[in-house]
């Protein structure tokens, strides 16, 4: 796995793609990106598109004035978990609207709130003073100051007051600790102060909590915002498009990468009444909070003079842009008193389902975005996901009033308890697997479907063709300046490079249950304006200010959305390409080869070589038949038959070998969240961590499982 500061140097110019909302927004995020990336086409496209009599009508459904009207509804509205059921509500009654029965689906589920937080420094001088942690009002963005408010604290933080010096850990990721370790800095029953960015935030507090540290505190640097500070001359939110100094990241602090999920319910439903297991395994034991680089400065600051210096440490990203030497201290004296004191409670959750039944009850596709928030806002993350999905519903009405009908099954959800973990998700696949894992050929996700203009996707593979080719449909309205489709803006953004999915998003589940799946959306760039994650200042204003003026971004972003649910319903032949599932598990064995070649270890990937040539092999042939199908017109239903079986199922075999060792909810043998990243995806997992934590019994018997795993879906393949 590449550090995150090299991999910050070599993807700074690949900024945005998606997005995917417990991730962080950063570019400092190590990512893991198809090799291959699509390379733009010379040949001219027809511009402007063509479009089929049914694409049409989904297409000019889309009106920026409506889901202007959506966004703004949700931006108002109280939504964090388990609080947010008249938002539930208003959503099953606008989807009902349009045709799908819609219903309240209600899990009983482990969640924290916030009963006091605060923060105190005492300086060298002996002063004490208060830390600021909330955000300030504005006057000109209403929902920021509304006394319903949602304070500023980690959801599933540990309860506890400590007081102690204090260290700064730089990102706080694992490679950070051992240096520190290496140094000789002592860690031991001080209060960390971590900086955003790399890798999951609750990662952050497991690392400082494994370190014998008793508390966190995790801030958010202007150095992360690239060209768009006040220092480089822009003026800040509300007045300008770099980030308010106050603004503050909220989040959940749960140990992601070991399973998502309700913490008390592991591999169950949250039902009423069910069993409870303890959640240590996944929640901290030490107290956290969140700031902002305003109130992080003089932390930081106090530490000048004491303790090493970033180039000492030796981490080119360890100085971040405040006014401080960024050492790591502890200054004698210099102590942090944190005070939080957080709810647990088993409390009711409410996603929100929507069906129309298809013409074949064996096959359906399952459309996804949560509805929660941290804050009363939440116009990026997600309501522009949530503002498109109503409109969506409006679409396929206008397509089934002029006649025609779904092949598959349509599933909609509106998730829950998505940001405390992928609550809301993970309890419902858990409670329908067994039909998912009959009938479902993919999942869609939209999250943060807008933070900015630029569009992306990550994908499992077999959904890399139809995801590239229908943004070619879409017309991007006066981007930059003039109309392009929105393949070339997407082509600009990210290269022609698909995302590895890896967590973060309520996909999660369904991939690691062999569901193939797709998240999409639109985000942030260099140079566009600095969008507030997590933070009380995504709003519905921002939004309709900086983000997306004329909600333009989100119709498009609609619009693809649409066609693409459009294709995977109504295909004769669903549009899958297996090849490119080969391609990519190629491109991986070279990865994981390399990784172990690095690492000097002893392990023979020569089970897996084989394996990965079989699938190849049987892509191949069932690319060949997927042709003549069509070259018949579909007319040999046997065989469009037994090809879409194919397609629906060949992934159930990558997650058919158990899960992987100490997190048994992450099945899936090609790929998961990195132990140490929580989002970002390590392929061949088995193998690659065994290698990189020098388990090399582990990662041998993992080259095995993973060949078996593999072989299982070539096996499917063979049709
Ligand atoms: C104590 O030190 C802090 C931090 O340097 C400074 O802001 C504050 O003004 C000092 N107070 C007094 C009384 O000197
Ligand atoms: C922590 O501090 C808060 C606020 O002062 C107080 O209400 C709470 O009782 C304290 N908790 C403990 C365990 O001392
Ligand atoms: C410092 O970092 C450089 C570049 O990553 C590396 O080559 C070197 O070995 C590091 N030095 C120490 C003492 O860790
Ligand atoms: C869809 O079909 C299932 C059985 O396959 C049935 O239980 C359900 O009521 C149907 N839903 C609608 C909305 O027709
Ligand atoms: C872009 O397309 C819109 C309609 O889709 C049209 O109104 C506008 O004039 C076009 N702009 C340019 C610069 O061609
Ligand atoms: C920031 O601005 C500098 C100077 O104009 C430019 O060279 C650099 O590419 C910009 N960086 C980004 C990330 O846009
Ligand atoms: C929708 O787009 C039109 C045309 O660009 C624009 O005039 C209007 O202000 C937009 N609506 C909203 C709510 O931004
Ligand atoms: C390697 O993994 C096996 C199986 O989980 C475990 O028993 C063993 O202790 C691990 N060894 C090391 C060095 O982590
Ligand atoms: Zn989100």
């Amino acid at each position: 796995m590449p550090s995150p500061w090299a991999t910050t140097l070599t993807l700074a110019s690949l900024v945005p793609l998606v997005s995917a909302c417990l991730r962080e927004f950063s570019n400092l995020a190590p990512r893991h990106t198809h090799r291959k990336p699509i390379v733009r086409r010379d040949e001219p496209e027809a511009w402007p598109p063509v479009l089929t009599k049914h694409e049409t009508i989904l297409a000019n459904s889309f009106d920026n004035n409506s889901i202007d009207d959506w966004a703004n509804y949700y931006g108002h509205q109280v939504k964090l978990a388990g609080l947010g059921k008249e938002a539930a509500e208003w959503t099953r009654d606008r989807w009902a609207e349009s045709g799908f029965d819609s219903k309240l689906v209600e899990y009983h589920v482990y969640l924290s709130y916030p009963v006091h937080q605060s923060l105190a420094v005492t300086f060298a001088n002996d002063t004490t003073a208060d830390v600021t942690i909330q955000e300030e009002g504005l006057p000109e963005d209403d929902v920021t100051n509304r006394k319903d408010s949602i304070p500023t604290f980690h959801g599933y933080s540990a309860s506890g007051n400590v007081s102690a010096e204090y260290v700064y850990v730089g990102r706080g990721t694992g490679a950070d600790f051992e240096r520190l370790v290496d140094l000789g800095v002592d860690l031991e029953g001080k209060i960390a102060l971590i900086r955003y960015g790399s890798i999951f935030r609750g990662l952050k507090v497991k690392n400082a909590q494994d370190h014998g540290m008793i508390g966190a505190i995790i801030f958010t640097d202007p150095a992360d915002d690239g060209n768009i500070t006040v220092a480089k001359g822009y003026e800040a939110y509300p007045d300008g498009p770099a980030r308010h100094p106050d603004s503050v990241q909220k989040g959940s602090v749960l140990f992601l990468s070991t399973y998502p999920g309700d913490p008390t319910t592991p591999g169950y439903a949250s039902k009423e009444g069910v069993p409870r297991a303890d959640t240590s395994k996944v929640t901290p034991k030490i107290p956290s909070l969140p700031i902002s680089f305003r109130a992080a400065e003089p932390l930081l600051a106090a530490l000048d003079g004491h303790g090493l210096t970033p180039s000492e440490v030796n981490r080119t990203i360890w100085k971040g842009a405040l006014d401080a030497e960024y050492r790591t201290g502890p200054a004698p004296g210099v102590t942090l008193s944190l005070k939080n004191v957080m709810e647990g409670k088993i409390t009711p959750i409410w996603n929100v389902i929507g069906v129309i039944n298809g013409t074949n009850p064996d096959e359906t596709l399952v459309i996804g975005n949560h509805r929660d928030t941290w804050m009363i806002g939440g116009t990026g993350d997600p309501n522009s996901g949530s503002a498109i999905l109503v409109e969506l519903t409006r679409a396929f009405k206008k397509l089934i009033d002029s006649g025609w009908k779904p092949r598959r099954n349509i599933v909609l959800a509106s998730w829950d308890a998505e940001e405390y973990g992928l609550v809301g998700s993970v309890e419902w696949v858990e409670e329908h697997v067994d039909w998912l894992k009959d009938t479902a050929i993919a999942y869609v996700n939209i999250d943060v479907a807008v933070s900015g203009p630029r569009p992306g996707f990550a994908a499992t593979p077999e959904l890399h063709e139809i995801g590239a080719s229908l943004l070619k449909k879409v017309v991007y309205p006066n981007f930059g300046g003039f109309n392009r489709s929105l393949y070339d803006a997407w082509q600009d953004a990210s290269g022609g490079n698909i995302e590895v999915l890896g967590s973060g998003s309520d996909f999660t589940a369904f991939l690691h249950n062999g569901i193939g799946s797709i998240d999409l959306g639109a985000g942030q760039g260099p140079g566009d304006p600095i969008w507030h994650y997590h933070s009380n200042y995504d709003t519905y204003h921002w939004m309709a200010t900086f983000g997306d003026p004329g909600f333009h971004v989100h119709s498009a972003i609609g619009q693809y959305l649409s066609l693409l649910v459009f294709h995977l319903l109504d295909d004769e032949v669903i549009p899958f390409n297996v090849a490119d599932y080969a391609t990519e598990l190629r491109a991986y064995l070279e990865d994981v080869a390399e990784t172990i070649a690095n690492a000097d270890a002893d392990v023979d990937l020569a089970e897996l070589e084989a394996a990965v040539a079989v699938f190849g092999e049987e892509a191949e042939k069932l690319e060949a038949l997927r042709k003549s199908a069509t070259k018949l017109g579909h007319k040999n239903k046997n065989l469009v038959r037994r090809l879409n079986e194919a397609y629906r199922d060949f992934q159930r075999g990558f997650v058919s070998q158990g899960g992987l060792p100490n997190r048994e909810f992450y099945k899936h043998v090609v790929t998961a969240p990195g132990l140490d990243t929580g989002y970002a995806a390590v392929t061949f997992p088995g193998i690659t961590e065994g290698v990189q934590y020098g388990n090399i019994s582990i990662a041998n018997e993992w080259v095995s499982r993973t060949a078996k795993g593999i072989l299982a879906a070539a096996a499917v393949l063979r049709v």
